[in-house]
């Protein structure tokens, strides 16, 4: 398949891996031309790549560090030169913290790099890439962003405050760009994953796994990437129409009010 065929291009950050490469597995199932996105071109963005190609369709390397703005518009550039049209934005690329703990001994440099990578990346990608959208001409595709925040967003965990911070105000930039995009037909959800197994869990998935089970969150187990890759998979086809602006918890029901 050629890239001058009309496919909805979706840009996955983060995708070299995790949520983000279920991501974009889901949508190369649902037929998008994709960019994998890393920070650097390494083994595991060449290996992502060629999973998402086993789908058959366009598949382009993209590595940028996402926190580095003044590359967003060449990225985006290169990204349309070799798939299209973009289409779909998933603001997936995330980062935890750097030492868990005490957030009275939080550095100042976890807090920028969760700000950095986590809020203002998603920010301004998204700004470029909605200028360029609604530059005519445009395709009659479903256009939307789609930002992977976090429970976190709404849920402090008491050990990983910048972290914390960093997503409530990713939420919070999801609702001003859906305010903004809406008149652009741009649609905009922020998506809030739980618990779910992924290398940014690993060093303490089994506790979590002990707290599911526990009753924690409603269906007694964690999640997999996977299941948040068919959510947003679902939002960006369009399949919940005349919304935008949704916060969507993906998290089994962990922050149902419960007494
Ligand atoms: N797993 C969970 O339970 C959970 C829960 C709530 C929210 N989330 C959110 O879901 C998103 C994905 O998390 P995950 O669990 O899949 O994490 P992960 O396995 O650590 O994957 C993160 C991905 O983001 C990339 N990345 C990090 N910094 C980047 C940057 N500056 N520029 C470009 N790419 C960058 C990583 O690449 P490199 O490793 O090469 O840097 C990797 O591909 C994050 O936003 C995370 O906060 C996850």
């Amino acid at each position: 398949m050629s890239a001058s065929d009309a496919r909805p291009v979706a840009l996955v950050t983060g995708s070299s891996r995790g949520i983000g490469l279920a991501v974009a597995e889901a949508l190369a199932r649902e037929g998008f031309a994709i960019a994998i996105n890393g920070p650097v071109e390494d083994a595991e963005l060449t290996a992502a790549v060629a999973r998402i190609a086993a789908y058959d369709v366009p598949v382009a390397a993209a590595a940028f560090d996402v926190s580095a703005i003044g590359g967003h518009d060449s990225a985006l550039d290169a990204i349309e030169q070799k798939l299209g049209p973009l289409t779909t934005l998933v603001n997936n690329a995330g980062v935890g913290v750097l030492r868990r703990g005490d957030m009275l001994e939080v550095s100042e440099e976890s807090w920028d790099r969760c700000f950095s990578v986590n809020t203002k990346a998603m920010f301004f990608l998204s700004q470029a890439f909605a200028r360029r959208v609604i530059a005519p001409p445009r395709s009659s595709h479903f256009h939307s962003i789609v930002n992977v925040t976090s429970s976190n967003a709404v849920a402090v965990a008491e050990q990983r405050a910048e972290y914390c911070a960093s997503k409530a105000a990713a939420s919070m930039v999801s609702k001003t760009l859906a305010v903004r995009l809406g008149r652009e037909n741009i649609a905009v959800y922020d998506v809030q994953p739980g618990l779910i197994a992924t290398e940014m869990t690993a060093p303490v998935i089994e506790a979590y796994r002990e707290r599911a089970a526990l009753g924690l969150t409603l269906f007694p187990r964690v999640g997999e990437p996977a299941e948040v890759g068919t959510l947003i998979a679902s939002l960006a086809t369009g399949r919940l129409p005349y919304t935008t602006g949704l916060s969507i918890p993906a998290d089994a029901g962990m922050l149902v009010p419960r007494f």
